[in-house]
């Protein structure tokens, strides 16, 4: 089958709301020449931006207006509503015309004290309620150089996905693969340690959930920029991107996106 390829911008704690409206606007406006020539066998594309969640009204115009822009948030609360200060739930956010939610960025998880155990109660929430999760995983350095990689980014997996069963692992679940030392780094992983984690994402999936699992859309983020872009799609079984830095900027975000739509997938 044919995945949809993903390139979605975490705007993190960046754009304030004229920033933002400046930059989703550029994307919109860019978008139909960004994806005007694809390869041939190109799947389905689709493309989105993540701002903070006081710019999500500001920048949905943007998103309405180009059907093509999705609108999503960088995070969501584990519960529906009530005494849960500071979060914002599903509900609200799909008031905002938003349709995915990152969770369990490493930025959350570092920072944040967001464990697998909460990840997975986010993840559950937000399917049972209709929202798109992109499920972050991603390892450490110090795992990475113990030979780990694998195994700890497989336990991130399943413990993040504990509480959803193989009906709620439907096309509104999207994987990324985003190793820690690669974030913000300028170090990319190499196309086939990228492939590599996907390749083994994928197993798991298949091996725990069957063709659904396997069908899943991976995405890889990590120092993804214009210039590395095509490379990393061109591995194969990378299907497309969470951008940070270089998705704070239309051209740069729109060169990616005409990257990833022009490179041919390899049979
Ligand atoms: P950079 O592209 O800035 O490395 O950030 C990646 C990331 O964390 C996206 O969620």
């Amino acid at each position: 089958m044919s995945r949809t390829t993903w390139i979605l911008g975490n705007w993190k704690q960046n754009h304030r709301n004229e920033a933002a409206v400046e930059c989703a606007k550029g994307i919109a406006e860019g978008l139909e020449a960004a994806t005007a020539n694809p390869a041939q066998g190109c799947p389905q594309l689709r493309v989105g931006v993540a701002p903070t969640y006081l710019a999500l009204n500001a920048t949905a115009p943007f998103a309405r207006s180009h059907s093509e822009l999705w609108l999503l948030a960088q995070d969501v609360a584990a519960q529906e509503s009530g005494a849960f200060t500071g979060e914002v739930g599903v509900a609200m956010l799909r008031d905002a015309g938003v349709e995915a939610a990152i969770v369990g960025h490493s930025e959350r998880r570092a920072y944040y004290g967001d464990t697998n155990g909460l990840v997975a109660d986010k993840v559950a929430n937000a399917l049972e309620h209709g929202l798109t999760v992109v499920l972050c995983v991603g390892e450490s350095l110090s795992a990475r150089d113990a030979g780990e990689h694998e195994s700890t980014v497989i336990s991130q997996l399943s413990e993040s996905l504990a509480r959803v069963d193989s009906k709620a692992i439907d096309e509104r679940l999207v994987i990324a693969y985003e190793p820690v030392w690669a974030i913000g780094t300028g170090r990319t992983a190499t196309p086939e340690q990228a492939r590599d984690m996907h390749r083994a994402i994928r197993a798991h999936l298949a091996e725990t959930y069957g063709d659904t699992g396997r069908d899943r859309s991976i995405l890889y983020g990590g120092s993804v920029k214009p210039g590395n872009a095509a490379e990393l799609i061109a591995a194969g079984d990378i299907d497309g991107f969470l951008v940070g830095g270089a998705s704070l900027q239309a051209d740069s975000f729109l060169a990616i996106v005409t990257a990833a739509a022009q490179t041919a997938r390899p049979s």
